[in-house]
């Protein structure tokens, strides 16, 4: 309003630094106010009320020390007043002084005053030379501290920032014009056109709110799938692409049959061990797994057959009858291959698992055949659990994400062939393996991927093809064969958002807006 009182007084504004804000006694020639009254142009030029152009300043400004000079004199102003005239028959001793003026300015003070010859000594002590002085450094600071400048000029000044006494500061002010709809009243503009003025006609005459088509939009609230199930989600759909069926995998807990002994893990096996493996205390033993499966499992690994010669090391009821929270889905896998071949015991089909096959491949292949076999392609993505001592990268819980392909004659080349694709579809294209070790699979694979931003190749998963000794107890014929392999979750996720500490993907201080913005994935 004081900007369109002064227009319509004045035409126009020479100097915004003249203006006289309300409450304010003063012309508004500090900073502050010129932002302030920057703010009115900007909302008044929006409008085309008035237009305005900007000029900068570069002024001077105290710094707290300057302040203090301003106020009570430079530190040789207080060194001399403290002291005595000479002739006067007193002095002070360079201790007292300092007891007077505060060791500070006593240091700085004496030296400068000395220069400037307003004190000397007289015996031991201080006094007085000049009858009286004049402070030009407080003096120019009071200038510079009501007009921001020195009309003594740069040197002066440059003297005074070498000092540290004041300081520039850039500054800014405007000069002000009337514009088209200029008034002396702001109106508000109409943003929306309302029946009212459709009907009492003041549409004609009503001024609208320009469109801003600049304008962000408002973020869209609502859910935000977390990273990990981003890419849980990106991932599922690759295997559904591929003509997979998922995996029922809530049990969190199985025994040490499923997830150990059923594929041909040994019961002497570290991976089982405490430090490994999170066993229950309540309940601490599972129900009894099939009878005569179990027989077979026992056998095979006790006394071997099958072409092998087993592990020759005594069995133990209690270690496969442990509970324990599964340390990879490779137990789900395991229960699910035991219910595909239910038909080729001469069982029953297994309905979730005939179900999974049915669904997962074409028609063609899934039709069973004479044995009672049927061809599947199964996946999951679930939890699992270890031991791990927890750091930056390593939690005991953490996701896997895990496929199997039971059919006759599969070969390494199937496995090989089928990974390059996988992972192509992923968005890694560079694959190698590398020959390793797996109790359940042989021949077994590490599979390597090279990394652009970390220039190397780093492990992204393991596979294999399942033993005879896994197989083939459950009752697969002979020439059934099956591949799979397990990758991790959080480390491609961890790579893709950037993330090197697992605690900013998983817990409690996950930041909820990190998952809000956290981009659609692509590998
Ligand atoms: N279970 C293996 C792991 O935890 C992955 C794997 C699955 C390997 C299937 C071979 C076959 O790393």
């Amino acid at each position: 309003q004081l900007v369109l009182d002064t227009l319509d007084k004045f035409g126009t504004i020479q100097d915004t630094r003249a203006l006289v804000l309300p409450g304010y006694t003063e012309p508004a020639a500090s900073h502050d106010s010129q932002i302030i009254i920057l703010g009115a142009l900007n909302s008044l030029s929006s409008r085309d009320m008035i237009s305005y152009t900007t000029q900068e300043t570069v002024s001077h400004v105290l710094t707290p020390e300057g302040a203090q000079i301003a106020v009570q004199g430079s530190h040789e102003a207080r060194v001399w007043q403290a002291l005595p005239h000479k002739g006067e028959g007193s002095s002070m001793t360079p201790k007292q002084l300092e007891e007077r003026v505060g060791s500070e300015t006593a240091k700085i003070g004496q030296g400068r005053a000395f220069k400037n010859k307003w004190i000397g000594k007289e015996g031991d002590g201080l006094v007085r030379l000049a009858p009286s002085i004049e402070d030009i450094t407080q003096v120019e600071l009071r200038e510079v501290d009501s007009t921001g400048t020195l009309k003594a000029g740069e040197k002066a000044l440059a003297e005074l920032r070498k000092r540290k006494l004041i300081v520039q500061r850039k500054g800014q002010w405007f000069t002000v014009k009337k514009e088209s709809a200029f008034s002396t009243s702001i109106s508000k503009p109409e943003t929306d056109l309302t029946i009212d003025m459709l009907t009492s006609n003041s549409w004609k005459t009503s001024t609208y709110k320009k469109y801003n088509f600049e304008a962000e939009g408002l973020p869209p609230s609502g859910g935000a799938l977390h990273p990990l199930l981003k890419v849980r989600e990106e991932i599922r759909n690759i295997f559904l692409e591929m003509g997979f069926a998922e995996m029922p995998t809530s049990s969190f807990v199985e025994s040490g049959f499923w997830c150990f002994d059923a594929l041909f893990v040994p019961q002497q096996h570290p991976a089982r061990e405490v430090q490994d493996t999170f066993y229950l205390s309540d309940p601490a033993e599972s129900k009894a797994p099939p009878k005569a499966y179990y027989e077979r499992v026992s056998k095979v690994h006790e006394h071997g057959g099958y072409g092998s010669t087993g592990y020759r090391a005594p069995w133990s009821d209690a270690e496969s009858r442990k509970l324990l929270l599964r340390t990879h889905t490779t137990a789900s896998s395991a229960s699910m291959l035991y219910k595909l071949a239910a038909k080729c015991r001469g069982e029953e089909a297994d309905q979730s698992a005939d179900a999974a096959a049915a669904h997962g491949s074409s028609a063609q292949a899934s039709k069973e055949d004479d044995s009672g076999f049927r061809p599947a392609k199964l996946f999951s993505v679930d939890r699992v659990f270890r031991n791990e001592t927890m750091d930056a990268t390593h939690l005991a819980e953490f996701h896997q994400v895990e496929g199997v392909v039971a059919d006759r004659g599969l070969t390494l080349a199937d496995l090989i062939g089928f990974m390059r694709v996988f992972f192509n579809k992923m968005g890694i294209k560079n694959i190698r393996f590398k020959p390793a070790y797996n109790p359940y699979t042989e021949p077994s694979l590490e599979i390597f991927a090279f990394h652009p931003q970390l220039r190397k190749w780093v492990e992204v998963g393991n596979s294999g093809m399942f033993r005879p000794e896994m197989l083939e107890p459950m009752g697969f014929p002979k020439d059934v064969h099956v591949h799979g392999w397990g990758i991790g979750l959080e480390r491609p996720t961890m790579i893709r958002y950037g993330i090197n500490n697992i605690r900013s993907l998983v817990g409690h201080k996950v930041s909820l807006e990190s998952v809000e913005n956290s981009p659609a994935v692509r590998f």
